[in-house]
C-alpha cells in the first residue's frame, strides 16, 4: 500500500474535487486517511498560504516562503501521520514549487532540487497523481471562479510553462507518477482514478 500520495496539476485540473472522492473511497476501504493541502496544512502554513496567494513579492520570495510552509508541513503533519501508520494525501506538494516557481516564474531548477533535499530528506511521495489538462481547458474551468488567486490570475503563456515543468518533472522520475486525463468529462476521469486505486 502506498502511504504517501500527493495530487498534482493546473489550476483548473480539477484535482481537489476527485481528492476528496479519492480520500473518502479509501476511507470506505478502512483505511485512516489524513487529507492535507499545500501551501498550508498546519496554522503557520495556512497563514503563508494567505500571504503567497495574495501579496506580490520577488520570486526566490515565494520559493523559499513555500519551502519554509513545507516544512513546517513536513514535520507537523506528514511525518507523524506516515509514523502511525495512517495515508496522507496532499492537495499540492513539491512538485508544485517546480511547475510553478521554476518553469512558470523561471527560478533555477537546481535551487529548487536543493530546497527539496534539504527539507524532504528521504521523504518523498510514493504516488504522485498529476491531473493534466490543456491550458485553454482548465481556463475556461476557472472562468466560473468568482475571485482568482495570485497564481490563477496568471496568463496563458504562465499555465503552458508551468505544465511544461510538470511535465519535466514526470520525465525526471515517471515511476513515481499516475498521469491523468483531466480534459475528459468528471465521469471519466473518476474511471481513471479508480483504476489507480485499484492498482495501489
Ligand atoms: P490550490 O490549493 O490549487 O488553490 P485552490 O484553493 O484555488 O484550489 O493552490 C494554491 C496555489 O498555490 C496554486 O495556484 C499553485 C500555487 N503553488 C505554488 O505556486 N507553489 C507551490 O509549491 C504550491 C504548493 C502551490
Amino acid at each position: 500500500m502506498k502511504k504517501f500520495i500527493t495530487f498534482e496539476g493546473m489550476d483548473g485540473a480539477g484535482k481537489s474535487t476527485h481528492l476528496a472522492w479519492f480520500a473518502e473511497t479509501l476511507r470506505q476501504r478502512g483505511q485512516d486517511v489524513v487529507v492535507t493541502r499545500e501551501p498550508g496544512g498546519t496554522a503557520l502554513g495556512e497563514q503563508l498560504r494567505e500571504i503567497l496567494l495574495h501579496q506580490t513579492m520577488a520570486m526566490d520570495t515565494e520559493a523559499l516562503l513555500m519551502f519554509a510552509a513545507r516544512a513546517e508541513h513536513i514535520e507537523q503533519v506528514i511525518k507523524p501521520a506516515l509514523l502511525a501508520g495512517k495515508v496522507v494525501i496532499s492537495d499540492r506538494f513539491s512538485d508544485a514549487s517546480f511547475a510553478y516557481q521554476g518553469a512558470g516564474r523561471g527560478m533555477d531548477w537546481e535551487k529548487l532540487k536543493q530546497l527539496e533535499a534539504w527539507l524532504h530528506g528521504d521523504m518523498h511521495p510514493d504516488l504522485t497523481v498529476f491531473f493534466d489538462v490543456p491550458v485553454d481547458v482548465a481556463r475556461l474551468r476557472l472562468a466560473n471562479n468568482a475571485t482568482l488567486d495570485r497564481f490563477e490570475q496568471e496568463h496563458g503563456e504562465f499555465f503552458e510553462r508551468v505544465r511544461a515543468g510538470y511535465h519535466r518533472r514526470v520525465q525526471e522520475n515517471p515511476q513515481r507518477y499516475a498521469v491523468i486525463d483531466a480534459a475528459q468529462p468528471l465521469d471519466k476521469v473518476t474511471a481513471q482514478l479508480g483504476a489507480i486505486l485499484e492498482a495501489i
